[in-house]
């Protein structure tokens, strides 16, 4: 079976969230199940060392950005060794700064041109394929990609089965009216039951409606984003289609996140060599002047600092955890009165808060392989991704209930800790009082060695990579095809 994935982001090359690590991961994950899947991605500046290698597949003349061309070629072994369809188009993707924004942080100006380019060259490769490769099922991941099943349909020929999968439904890809007819799109399927969200195209909508499936990221957050309080205006349209409408699980590439064999940690360790987490902790506290001797437990923090994530509400409780003993490092970049809160808490507690504003995935690894535990106070989370590393590594999550981190984190109640399942805390309520008291849980069960131990096994036995879910996927794949 062949798949095209379309998508704006893959790790390792070109990341600004989970987005990128479910992209970078799950074709290989589908691989031996038979799947072909390949990455259709924009062919920004980090891809331009690849290009050297690849071959001219397609070369269009007239997408909504201009012209293009499509190039495949094979990653390196160490980087996925995953086939990517790179869409070549310098005046689109040849610029400095982020996948979305320049570096002064504002939005490019034509990104509906950019990623309308993507999704339409996507499109139009389903018919004649690609060097006799051809999809069965094209797979667009979030608004970015969204509009492919819809150029797909307006041509009215028998076109593979789509699906488009929901990473965050907060972004949705939102233009004025007048970029319906600029990126091609029927003016006739401009209503609010097409393309159109409150007199605005909305890429996300339009692809909602048109594809054969949708998914998302966890069960819960299909769930949740049935209702007004994390629909974000789009709960209506996927009641009307909720027969057609699954969660899957994402999973972690445990290639790339595995302590007993990451090249970011001083020494590796697994979970009979638990002690050896020591050094991790010793190197980070010694990158965030964090003092080393202290013993209370470390928290970490690795995250977009939105408000998405609740760090708001964390940054209010951080007096707090400094007072019961605890140690805070927080690695993470996004909005300035955020990034500002961090870095005085880091000031104003030499030796307990230690704060690195920025992107640094090797960091990241470490942070996992020293933290105690890791703090995701989300207001929403389709899934999350830095919960199931910290399980993976031991590291315990510390999450608000709901989306992906109610779904795959078990909190350590009386009955859990009994049956030895419990692997992190869940708390309810996002504000700083109900991270202080989670916190005073995870301060009573730190202090109880054996039962931190038993966690921490239970977190790293725990399957958090690939395999069911990408069982799921090709369930999916296969219903829909027939
Ligand atoms: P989201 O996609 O909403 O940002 P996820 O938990 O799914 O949340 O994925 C976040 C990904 O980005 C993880 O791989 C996490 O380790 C990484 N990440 C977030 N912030 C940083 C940062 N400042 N430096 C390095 N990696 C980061
Ligand atoms: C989004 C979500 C996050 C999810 C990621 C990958 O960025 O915010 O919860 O893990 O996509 O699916």
């Amino acid at each position: 079976m062949n798949v095209l994935m379309v998508a704006s982001e893959c790790a390792p090359f070109v990341k600004t969230g989970g987005l990128a690590d479910v992209v970078g991961a799950l074709p290989a994950a589908l691989k031996p199940l038979g799947v072909d899947a390949r990455v259709m991605l924009p062919c920004y500046p980090a891809l331009f060392p690849l290009l050297p290698q690849g071959k001219e597949v397609a070369n269009f003349g007239d997408l909504p950005g201009g012209s293009g061309r499509l190039v495949q070629v094979k990653a390196p072994e160490d980087m996925g060794g995953i086939t990517l369809l790179l869409l070549d188009a310098p005046q689109l993707f040849d610029r400095a700064g982020k996948p979305y924004n320049g570096p002064d942080g504002q939005d490019w100006p034509d990104n509906h041109r950019r990623f309308a380019s993507l999704a339409q060259a996507a499109a139009r490769i389903c018919f004649d394929g690609l060097d006799g490769w051809k999809p069965d099922i094209l797979h667009a991941h979030d608004w970015q990609a969204a509009l492919a099943p819809v150029y797909l349909k307006q041509t009215g020929r028998e076109t593979p089965k789509t699906v488009v999968t929901i990473h965050n439904i907060a972004f949705q890809g939102r233009y004025g009216p007048h970029t319906v007819a600029e990126l091609g799109l029927r003016s006739d399927w401009f209503h609010s039951g097409g393309l159109e969200f409150w007199g605005d195209l909305s890429f996300l909508k339009a692809g909602l409606v048109h594809a054969d499936h949708v998914t998302t990221v966890s069960p819960t957050y299909a769930r949740e984003i049935l209702t007004p309080q994390f629909g974000m205006g789009l709960e209506g349209v996927l009641q009307a289609r909720t027969d057609t409408l699954t969660g899957i699980l994402n999973g972690i590439d445990t290639d790339v996140w595995n302590p007993a064999t990451d090249t970011a940690l001083p020494v590796p360790y697994d979970a009979r060599t638990l002690k050896r987490k020591a050094l991790s902790r010793a190197a980070l506290c010694e990158r965030l002047n964090l003092d080393p001797a202290h013993e209370g437990p470390l928290f970490c923090v690795i995250s977009r600092l939105t408000e998405q994530k609740g760090l708001d509400a964390l940054a209010e409780a951080i007096p707090h955890l400094v007072q019961q003993g605890g140690q805070l490092a927080v690695l993470g970049t996004g909005e300035p009165a955020l990034e500002e809160d961090f870095r005085r808490a880091a000031q104003e507690n030499p030796g307990r808060v230690g704060t690195h504003i920025g992107y640094d995935e090797g960091f990241s690894h470490l942070m996992q392989g020293g933290a105690d535990a890791i703090l995701i106070p989300s207001r929403f989370e389709p899934c999350g991704l830095t919960q199931l590393y910290g399980l993976h590594y031991g590291t315990l999550p510390v999450v608000a209930r709901t989306g992906g981190l109610a779904d795959t984190v078990i909190d350590a109640n009386a009955a859990a800790i009994a049956a030895k399942c419990a692997t992190g805390f869940v708390f309810d309520v996002v504000t700083a009082e109900g991270i202080a008291a989670v916190l005073d849980r995870v301060f009573a069960a730190y202090d109880t060695p054996t039962q931190w131990q038993a966690m921490m096994k239970a977190a790293m036995r725990q399957p958090v990579g690939w395999q069911d879910s990408g069982a799921a996927y090709v369930s999916l794949y296969e219903s829909l095809l027939g």
